[in-house]
């Protein structure tokens, strides 16, 4: 088949390099002229693992091109996929904008039936907004679908080839069976349902995940204070397979160009609909407040932080990725820079990303181990599989102090003690009464 996708970020050139690499013709699409010049001569703008292999394969076999014009690129499309950015707008509803401007693009240069699929995160009744937009315009067929992406950066090329599931949210069987031709070669459920019912399972399914978050990092507030381990009772507790195990580690919170603003959203979409939606607001609350509660631990420690010098090892919002969007890691630099710490950083893909953010508050290091030396105490912030390899002993002998604060709940506390460390984490240290 031929899609055309149209937005080549996160989303948008992962699941149009995938769609080539399972057969078909694919135009990735984006208004940044930038962007497309790199991505055309093979220069991957993202940090997302096995990516620039993949678009590769793909360009040289020629399934796969990109261009600035939607225009010249519809003509022959069975689908058109909408991957934009749907970001928080200041009242935490997301911003549709992008959305709309590429349905209004589309409305003004359809020739024949073709789908328009939207793959960005959207509320409940985008589907049928961009409907209208379309049929102002246009008087011939299309259709309009909901296939909401569930990739996750970092394994999102993973994520796609072996999706748990696939949503197709249709109003007419010819559409879903367009779709269906799509995803064959995905071997995974596919989920036939309402264009509103696929928008909603995305909300939904992005809220839980943060809800379980949210859930085992209050359950690790309850350790520090009665003497538990939240590591063991994460683990306790996830063997139930009604709960699983996935999604509850206790640590600095969630963070990322997902979860907060889909969560906000939600809450948004719930309060329009006259629904309090109170569960939601506490998983919110939880996160904030996680962050602060890593900075008071250190403040605990230290007395006072004004002039401490912090080795601080990560600033992407998660580990494998280049993304530091909403990072709870740079939260908790500026919480300390604000304090009057000094901090020196390491990341191995988010730093010059980073720079955009924190400028020179902070020093920033190419190596881990040049970054956390003559430091009072090493921040562990964002869960990079690298960092277990680091030599600890090495680090701790470089130290001022031997002072290291887990905010990932990584290491074990057991290997870092009897290296010698003063070693705190999130729901593991039994706090004096
Ligand atoms: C975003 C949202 O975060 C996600 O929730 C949604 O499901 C898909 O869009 P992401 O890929 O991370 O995911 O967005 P971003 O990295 O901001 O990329 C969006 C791309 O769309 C950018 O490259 C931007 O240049 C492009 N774009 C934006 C267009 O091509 N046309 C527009 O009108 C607006
Ligand atoms: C998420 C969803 O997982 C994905 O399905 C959706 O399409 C986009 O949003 P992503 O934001 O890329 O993906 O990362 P994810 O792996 O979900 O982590 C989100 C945040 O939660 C990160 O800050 C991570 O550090 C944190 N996290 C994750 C925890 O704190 N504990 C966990 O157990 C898992």
């Amino acid at each position: 088949m031929k899609i055309v996708m149209v937005g080549t970020g996160y989303v948008g050139l992962v699941s149009g390099t995938c769609f080539a690499d399972i057969g078909h013709d694919v135009v990735c699409i984006d208004i940044d002229e930038e962007k497309i010049e790199k991505l055309t001569k093979g220069v991957i703008p993202i940090f997302e693992p096995g990516l620039d292999a993949l678009v590769k394969n793909n360009v040289e076999a020629g399934r796969l091109t990109f261009s600035t014009s939607l225009k010249e690129n519809m003509p022959g499309a069975d689908a058109i996929f909408i991957a934009v950015g749907t970001p928080s707008a200041a009242d935490g509803k997301a911003d549709l904008q992008y959305v709309y401007a590429v349905a209004e693009e589309i409305a003004a240069n359809l020739k024949d039936y073709t789908l328009i699929v939207d793959k960005s995160t959207v509320p409940v009744g985008t589907g049928k907004e961009v409907e209208a937009i379309i049929k102002k315009k246009y008087k011939g067929g299309f259709d309009v679908v909901s296939c909401p992406e569930f990739l996750r950066e970092g394994s999102a090329i993973k994520d796609f080839s072996r999706s748990d599931r696939v949503v197709i949210g249709v109003r007419t069987e010819k559409a879903a069976k367009i779709m269906l031709d799509i995803f064959a070669p995905i071997k995974c459920e596919k989920v036939v349902t309402t264009v509103e019912s696929s928008e909603l399972i995305k909300y939904a399914s992005n809220a839980f995940l943060a809800t379980k978050i949210s859930f085992i990092n209050e359950i690790a507030h309850i350790c520090e204070k009665s003497g538990a381990d939240v590591e063991e009772v994460a683990h306790g507790v996830g063997l139930d397979k009604r709960i699983g195990p996935k999604f509850l580690k206790a640590g600095i919170g969630w963070g990322g160009s997902c979860f907060p603003k889909d969560v906000k959203a939600l809450d948004q979409i719930a309060g329009s609909h006259g629904y309090d939606f109170k569960l939601l607001k506490s998983v919110i609350e939880v996160n904030q407040h996680q962050r602060q509660h890593f900075v008071d631990k250190i403040k605990k420690h230290f007395i006072d932080i004004k002039g401490k010098n912090f080795g601080v090892l990560g600033l992407a919002f998660k580990g494998n990725t280049d993304d530091i969007r909403e990072s709870a890691a740079i939260d908790i630099i500026q919480r300390l820079v604000k304090e009057g710490a000094k901090v020196d950083c390491f990341d191995y893909e988010a730093t010059a990303n980073a720079k955009e953010i924190l400028k020179d508050t902070v020093t920033y290091y190419e190596d881990p181990y040049k970054c956390v030396a003559d430091n009072d105490a090493v921040l562990l912030v964002t869960e990079w599989p690298q960092f277990l390899e680091l030599d600890w002993r090495q680090i701790k002998e470089s130290l001022n102090e031997p002072v290291l604060f887990d905010g990932r709940n990584l290491l074990s506390p057991e290997k870092m003690r009897e290296i010698g460390f003063t070693y705190y984490s999130v729901g593991q240290n039994h706090e004096e009464k």
